[in-house]
């Protein structure tokens, strides 16, 4: 992957996603300052040339005459040439009376609507000859023969000196702060794209690593809102590394446990086959068959270790009834027990223990209990398997066999732990495998202290309402 590819597919860029945060506002923002600054600047240039049609108003005004009752307009053609002189503009102007006689000037100028009371001059954009037009109106009396009624005189003008001076004005205006923006947008890209520089050389970083360091990632440099993130990455490490730990430790302790065995095996069939003497070829196939059948057990506690590790089962548990199911296991532990000289109890619930779980793994537990209380029990001894239900679920394998010492109750649910100067033969997995099924079925499993200090009392406890979940 390319350094800067820090985008995943379908992601958005962070620098994106700040550059649309940032610049959509200040779009937004220059857009409303355009409109702003295209009012202003009208309201400029209208003051600018609204003046002027006003001083043509009051020139026309001091040409208006009035005789006895008539009025009466006198303007030289020269002195209008001189009035109207524009180089760009056209210039139009109508004078009436307040009842609507003309006196003077163009007739087809629209009639202005009625001034407000108080004002002696109006301004307004209207369309005349299908040109846009300027018009001042203006409302006064002639001051030569001054008389009570006065005079409208409109003078109107196209636009286009009015067009180009705010289009100078907008674009001294306006352009230096599209440029702002511009300078503004480039500099926050940039400022974002260095910004985002750690981010690009922790990928680096973590990129380059080889998939067997574990070791933390550095913080330094790192920007305080991503370094929780590192920090949590570095949690993971850590837990990932002690999980790698624990795996590697296991495999080393499984070619252990599994080389004796097969040591064995391969000592036996060397003996075999050197020896003539047909009883001793049968007696060294005799080992042969009890290391086979050692490795065979080795063999098929790991895999019953392995098939209920917590992380690898897709639990399928269903509703089953512990009492039965506990009864059909002891069942079948009686010709063994009954071969040791074992006393074999149940004492069952008085009623159905319902749980939802996965009644071949219980069994696969009470399996891994009871073989444990035969196996560690000497002969003439009692074993009991209990079923007991008040807030919970028990399942109790109690024996009276030598009790395993305290400091030792918490270490033998760990792989191959067995107490030093056991006889039997064990692979060391079995309570391994019996935390694991608990732990499966959110149980939890305590070695007791007997009252009578005898034997040992191993309780699993599963949650009733582990049941009702699961429903
Ligand atoms: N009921 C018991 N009485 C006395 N010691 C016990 C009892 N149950 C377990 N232990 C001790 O705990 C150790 C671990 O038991 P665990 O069942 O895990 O392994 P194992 O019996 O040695 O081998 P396997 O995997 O074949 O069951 C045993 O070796 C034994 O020393
Ligand atoms: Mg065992």
């Amino acid at each position: 992957m390319k350094p800067d590819a820090v985008k995943a597919k379908g992601n958005q860029t962070l620098r994106s996603r700040l550059m649309r945060l940032v610049l959509i506002p200040l779009s937004v923002i220059l857009l409303i300052d355009i409109a702003g600054s295209y009012f202003v600047v009208r309201h400029v240039a209208n003051g600018v040339y609204d003046v002027e049609l006003n001083e043509i108003a009051r020139e026309l005004l001091l040409h208006v005459t009035r005789e006895g009752n008539d009025f009466g307009f006198n303007l030289s053609a020269e002195a209008e040439r001189t009035l109207f002189l524009d180089e760009e503009d056209d210039v139009y102007y109508v004078i009436r009376t307040q009842t609507g006689n003309l006196l003077a000037g163009d007739p087809t100028l629209p009639v202005p609507k009625q001034l407000r009371p108080g004002k002696e001059t109006a301004y307004y954009d209207d369309v005349f000859e299908g040109k846009p037009v300027r018009v001042a109106v203006l409302r006064g009396q002639p001051l030569i023969h001054p008389a009570v009624e006065p005079v409208y005189i409109q003078v109107a003008e196209t636009q286009v000196k009015r067009g180009r001076y705010m289009r100078t004005l907008l674009s001294q205006v306006i352009l230096p702060q599209v440029l702002l923006i511009l300078i503004a947008g480039f500099l926050i890209w940039r400022g974002v794209a260095q910004g985002l520089a750690p981010l690009r050389r922790l990928q680096h970083e973590v990129g380059m690593r080889s998939h067997l360091d574990l070791s933390p990632i550095h913080t330094k440099d790192v920007p305080g809102e991503v370094e929780p993130l590192v920090g949590a990455v570095n949690d993971l490490m850590t837990r990932v590394d002690a999980v790698l730990g624990l795996q590697e430790r296991f495999i080393a302790d499984t070619a252990h446990q599994l080389r004796t065995p097969v040591a064995g095996l391969k000592a036996h069939i060397e003996l075999a086959l050197r020896e003539n003497d047909f009883s001793q070829v049968q007696r060294a196939l005799g080992h042969l068959y009890t290391s086979a059948e050692r490795l065979s057990r080795l063999v098929s506690q790991l895999l019953s270790l392995a098939r209920n590790e917590p992380h690898n089962v897709v639990a399928n548990f269903q509703p089953f009834d512990l009492n039965q199911v506990a009864l059909r296991a002891t069942q079948d532990w009686v010709p063994h027990a009954y071969k040791k000289d074992i006393d074999l109890g149940f004492e069952g619930a008085d009623k159905p223990v319902l749980l939802n779980g996965e009644a071949v793994r219980v069994t696969e537990m009470i399996n891994n209990l009871v073989d444990n209380a035969i196996r560690y029990t000497p002969s003439g001894g009692r074993v009991t398997v209990r079923i007991m239900q008040n807030d919970a679920a028990h399942l109790i394998v109690n024996d009276d066999g030598p009790r395993i010492p305290v400091e030792e109750r918490k270490r033998i649910f760990e792989r191959f732990h067995r107490l030093l100067g056991t006889h039997e033969e064990g692979s060391g997995l079995g309570l391994a495998i019996v935390h694991e099924i608990a732990t499966l079925h959110n149980a939890t499993i305590v070695l007791e202290d007997d009252v009578d200090g005898v034997g040992n009392t191993f309780t699993v406890s599963f949650p009733i309402s582990h049941a009702d979940d699961q429903s």
